[in-house]
């Protein structure tokens, strides 16, 4: 297994939720971690609380829908800590309604934040990461997009998220194909319903409210679907796999 001490990795959409949780298991392995969102961390959450210190853990404001600050966001995180190793497409929206109801508004922010924000970043590290393979041996780097369980199985109330999720496996699998001889890993992890904001928001009748204990054990954690991540970047350089899929062991009954 690769050891992550001092890699650098991006997460997207690091201010909560999986985001937050995938930050914060790569510092706990001794990464440098830059985490992006819009809005700071949560307001109760000190970037010092992360296992390698405060330095070691920054935090910068880009919307990845915008091209132009995710070019700015990665000449920083370069200026800062040298180079990019692991990319975390986590960033992620959705809107629970019925197709009928769903505004153009709220496709374009389901299409742009699900799947164009990726295809920039992909656009923007390729070739960043063909370069830093001339000054190191090892995988010349890994992006690791976070999609859905709905991306394959479609989702009732969810069905453009369920398609920019689709589209974000279909454009992973293709652009690894063309650049796994460079040495570059492009990974999907799906996961299942996990306890989030936004997956109260999107499937409870009151949003923001906690779960009751037997509907949270058939739930992910953000901690389950964190630790897969991590799992995806230690595989060894020359094993890579495309996709993955995480579920909770119980069902609802
Ligand atoms: N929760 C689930 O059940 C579940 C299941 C399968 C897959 N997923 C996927 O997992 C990912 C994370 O979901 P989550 O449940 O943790 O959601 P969440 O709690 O709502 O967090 C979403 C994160 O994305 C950031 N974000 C949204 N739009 C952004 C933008 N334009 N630019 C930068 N950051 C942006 C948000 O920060 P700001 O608002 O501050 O920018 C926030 O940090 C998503 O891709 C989601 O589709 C979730």
């Amino acid at each position: 297994m690769i050891s992550l001490e001092s890699k650098v990795v991006v997460v997207t959409g690091a201010s909560k939720g999986i985001g937050l949780a995938i930050a914060r298991e790569f510092a706990a392995a001794g990464s440098k971690v830059a985490l992006l969102s819009r809005g700071a961390p949560k307001k109760n959450f000190s970037l010092c609380d992360f296992a390698s210190g405060g330095a070691n853990c920054l935090h910068f404001k880009c919307d990845v829908r915008k091209l132009s600050e995710l070019k700015k966001s990665i000449t920083q995180i370069k200026k800062q800590f040298g180079r990019i190793d692991i990319w975390v497409n986590n960033a992620g929206v959705g809107a629970h309604k019925p197709l009928t109801e769903t505004t153009e508004r709220e496709y374009d922010a389901m299409l742009d934040t699900n799947l164009r924000a990726v295809y920039y970043s992909l656009k923007l590290l390729i070739p960043l990461f063909r370069k830093q393979k001339s000054i190191s041996d090892s995988c010349a780097g890994h992006i690791i997009n976070i999609s859905s369980g709905a991306a394959r199985i479609g989702a009732a109330n969810l069905a453009v998220y369920a398609a920019s999720k689709a589209a974000l496996n279909a454009l992973s699998e293709s652009v690894a194909n063309e650049v796994r001889v460079d040495g570059i890993k492009i990974s999907v992890l799906s996961p299942a319903s996990t306890n989030t904001n936004l997956m109260r928001n999107l499937t409870a009748k009151k949003p923001g409210r906690a779960l009751s204990p037997s509907r949270a054990a058939t739930k992910l954690t953000v901690e389950e679907v964190a630790e897969a991540t991590v799992f995806l970047a230690r595989q060894n350089q020359n094993a890579w796999t495309s996709m993955m899929d995480i579920r909770p062991l119980q069902i609802r009954k």
